[in-house]
C-alpha cells in the first residue's frame, strides 16, 4: 500500500488528503455505454449531471423530519445523551462530539431501510424515471434490497469519500445516482461533482481497486480516483436547493464533499435507482 496525497480542486479551490492505497491506469476503455445509457435522452448528457426540482415543500419538510428521527434514534440507541426536544440535524456535532460515537452512529445510519422513512420510495423511482425517460425501480437485484443512505459530514472533519465512480461497482453500473440535500448543504458543503469525466476513458485515469483506498483509517468500498492524464481533479458544486437533487451518471467522477461551514453538520441523502430490465 502506498501513501499518496490526493490534490483536487473544488470550485477553484485546491484541497488535499493523504490516501491509502495501490493505483494504477486502466485500459483504453470507456466504461460509460455513450448509447442507450440511463441518462442518454438527456440535453445535459455530456456534462453527466443535472440539478432537477423533486420535492413540494411539504414533502421535503416531512422527510427532513424523517432524517432527523433516525438520527436522533442511532443516538439514542447508543446511551449518547441528548435533549430530543431541542436537537436538530444541523448541530449533530454538538452531541455526537467524539468519532468513537460518530462510528457508532453511522454504524446505523448506513444499514437503514425504506421502511424507516416516510416516503414511498417507488413513487420517487417513478418520478426520475419520468424525467429520465426509463422505467426505474428502487430495488437493486444484486444486492437484493434498495439504497437509501444517510450521509453525515461534521465541520472541520474529514467526514468524505475520496473521488469515485459508483459505476466501478457491477450492482451500480446500470442506476440514476440521487443525491439530495436535507441540512446544512450550500456552497460549503455540497457534493462536488467532475463535470464530463463520465467519458474519460480507463488508461487516462489513476485509481484503486474496490475496498483498495483508506482515507483517515477507513476504507471505502468505492475505489479512489487520485488523478486524470489531465493532471488534479477539478471539481464543481452544482449546490441543489431544499426540495431539489442532484442526478447524476454512475460513471461521473464525484465525491470528497469536505464541509467547510465552522458549525453546520451537513446530512444528505443518497438513492439509487437501476433501470427495469425489459
Ligand atoms: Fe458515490
Amino acid at each position: 500500500m502506498l501513501r499518496k496525497n490526493c490534490q483536487l480542486i473544488i470550485d477553484k479551490e485546491p484541497y488535499s488528503f493523504e490516501v491509502e492505497g495501490d493505483f494504477f491506469w486502466g485500459n483504453e476503455e470507456l466504461l460509460f455505454k455513450k448509447e442507450n445509457n440511463i441518462i442518454s435522452k438527456m440535453p445535459w448528457k455530456d456534462r453527466g449531471y443535472d440539478v432537477v426540482d423533486i420535492f413540494s415543500d411539504k414533502e421535503f419538510q416531512d422527510l427532513k423530519k424523517s432524517v432527523t428521527e433516525q438520527i436522533l434514534k442511532a443516538i439514542i440507541s447508543n446511551n449518547i445523551p441528548v435533549d430530543p426536544t431541542n436537537f436538530t440535524i444541523d448541530n449533530y456535532h454538538e452531541v455526537v462530539t467524539t468519532n468513537t460515537d460518530h462510528l457508532k452512529v453511522i454504524d446505523i445510519t448506513r444499514n437503514l431501510e425504506t421502511i424507516d422513512f416516510n416516503f414511498d420510495i417507488e413513487e420517487l423511482a417513478k418520478r426520475f424515471g419520468k424525467i429520465l425517460g426509463y422505467e426505474l425501480t428502487s430495488w437493486v437485484e444484486e444486492l437484493q434490497k434498495s439504497h437509501v443512505q444517510i450521509r453525515i459530514s461534521r465541520p472541520n472533519s474529514l467526514d468524505i469519500n475520496p473521488p469515485h465512480r459508483d459505476g466501478y461497482l457491477s450492482y451500480w453500473e446500470d442506476i440514476v445516482n440521487v443525491w439530495i440535500p436535507i441540512s446544512g448543504c450550500n456552497e460549503n458543503s455540497s457534493l462536488p461533482v467532475f463535470p464530463g469525466s463520465h467519458l474519460i476513458s480507463e488508461n487516462e485515469v489513476l485509481r484503486t481497486e474496490s475496498k483498495g483506498a483508506k482515507i483517515n483509517g477507513n476504507t471505502y468500498y468505492v475505489p479512489c480516483i487520485l488523478e486524470t492524464k489531465n493532471g488534479s481533479i477539478e471539481m464543481i458544486r452544482p449546490n441543489p436547493k431544499e426540495g431539489e437533487a442532484i442526478v447524476f451518471t454512475p460513471f461521473l467522477i464525484h465525491g470528497s464533499a469536505v464541509n467547510k461551514n465552522k458549525d453546520k453538520t451537513r446530512m444528505s441523502l443518497e438513492l439509487r435507482f437501476p433501470r427495469v430490465k425489459n
